[in-house]
């Protein structure tokens, strides 16, 4: 199987916190922002893989800073790491508060995807090639 650049796999998400994304603070919830990161760490592993992937596992999430109501949430994804059937994303998230004009992190993570078959069992992903 042919290598692929690293390139290939990165993948920028943007979402903008609405009331319903918030908790009782006015910020975004942590679930919420893990369920949109899940989301661009399997369209990087696809992006590299060219078969649907999934979630295998997810390493430790702490958040620096709240994300606000209103304010622009970025999610940067990048597959780092290609195994034999699974694939390592590392993710960096960071808020933008579009009023007073300034970018703030909120996180980074690594997660980790699998390639499935059509019959839904693991299948060999391409070399990463730097
Ligand atoms: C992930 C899954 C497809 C792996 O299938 P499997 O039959 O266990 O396959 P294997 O044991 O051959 O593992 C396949 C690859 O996954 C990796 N893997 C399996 N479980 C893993 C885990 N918990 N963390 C990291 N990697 C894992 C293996 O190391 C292997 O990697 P490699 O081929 O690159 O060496 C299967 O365990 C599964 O479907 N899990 C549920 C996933 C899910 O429901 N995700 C959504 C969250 S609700």
């Amino acid at each position: 199987m042919q290598g692929r650049p690293a390139i290939n796999s990165f993948t920028i998400m943007n979402e903008l916190v609405l009331p319903n994304d918030t908790n009782s603070f006015g910020n975004l919830m942590g679930g919420r922002l893990m369920y949109w990161m899940d989301i661009a760490a399997a369209l990087s592993a696809m992006k590299h893989s060219n078969t649907p992937c999934m979630t295998a596992s997810v390493d430790n999430i702490s958040f620096k800073n709240p994300i606000k109501l209103g304010n622009i949430v970025h999610i940067e994804a990048k597959v780092t790491r290609a195994f034999h059937t699974s694939m390592e994303i590392y993710l960096k998230v960071w808020g933008e508060d579009s009023l007073h004009q300034y970018q703030y992190e909120s996180n980074e993570a690594y997660f980790t995807f699998v390639a499935l078959d059509p019959n839904g069992k693991p299948r060999p992903v391409p070399v990463l090639i730097p």
